[in-house]
């Protein structure tokens, strides 16, 4: 058997024409576009591409993109300043500080200081902790985009083992949430997990986000499982691989992503998606 793939340029597409569509409609009834403000302090490449992709977005869906890019030697204060500044900006209605942010600036206090309404990276406390009651507001854009993805191959998720490898606060926390908040049975698993192939053995539904290259082996995949891959690592050869063995993995699984062209797009449309709910919900 070989998975079906999920293709994320695809669906990301879908998703910027949808939010492009109605950004026409409110600029043909004279309303002003949204608005995302895009922080980048420093210089750290793979941050550079997706801030790139980011930018490039915004502008094809006609929102006003603002472009801050700072040296690595801002200080905190500087920093949470310029968050203060676009809180009270009327025509910015998203602000994303792109992480990791470098050594000597605290992200935690950058990313609370940001207006919730503004949050549309999902991952202030106020917006985390409203998807953890199950009355989500502006949602992190990773594992959103993924739920995107399972909801494209229409297999009902209610009950599912869903086992996500990797417990960062962008990614692997954040999905255990949504799946939970789906119905599934979630299991998560890090650093001190003990025999992670039974686990991963048991995954009706897995999401792997780790960034470590072929991580898990694709004979480990249950039968006609779905299979989601956040990973996506340099090779020496130049070329980009998922977390998990994917020519083997794809032997396994029902549904599999691929790298690249998979989650990555994904994270892009779903902060365009928070962009204009922003605007919509809080702003307009
Ligand atoms: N760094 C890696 N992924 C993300 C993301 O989704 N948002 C931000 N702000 N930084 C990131």
């Amino acid at each position: 058997m070989t998975a079906h793939l999920i293709d994320g340029k695809l669906i990301a597409k879908q998703v910027r024409q949808h939010v492009a569509s109605y950004v026409e409609s409110l600029k043909s009834s004279g309303k002003r576009a949204p608005g995302l403000a895009v922080v980048l302090v420093g210089s750290d490449s793979a941050s550079q591409v997706y801030v790139a992709n980011k930018r490039k977005a915004c502008d094809e869906v006609g929102f006003v993109s603002r472009s801050y890019d700072l040296p690595a030697d801002t200080d905190q204060s500087t920093l949470l300043a310029l968050v203060d500044e676009l809180n009270e900006d009327r025509e910015i209605d998203g602000i994303l500080v792109q992480l990791p942010l470098p050594a000597g600036l605290h992200a935690e206090e950058v990313l609370e200081r940001i207006d919730p309404h503004k949050d549309v990276d999902g991952f202030h406390p106020y917006n985390i902790g409203r998807l953890a009651q199950r009355i989500p507001a502006l949602r992190p854009c990773t594992p959103k985009g993924i739920m995107t993805m399972i909801e494209s191959t229409k297999r009902p998720v209610k009950g599912l083992n869903a086992v996500i490898v990797g417990a960062s606060n962008i990614v692997g926390r954040p999905m255990g949430l949504e799946l939970l908040l789906a119905g599934c049975t979630v299991t998560t698993c890090h650093k001190f997990t003990k025999d992670l192939k039974a686990h991963v053995g048991r995954a009706d539904l897995l999401v792997v986000a780790v960034g470590k290259s072929n991580f898990i082996p694709g004979d480990w995949i249950k039968p006609n499982a779905i299979v989601i891959d956040v990973g996506i690592n340099r090779m020496a050869d130049g070329s980009l691989v998922g977390d998990v063995e994917f020519d083997k993995a794809k032997e396994h699984a029902g549904w599999i992503t691929p790298v690249p062209g998979g989650v990555g797009p994904l994270t892009v449309a779903s902060l365009i998606e928070n962009t204009l709910e922003a605007y919509v919900k809080f702003h307009s």
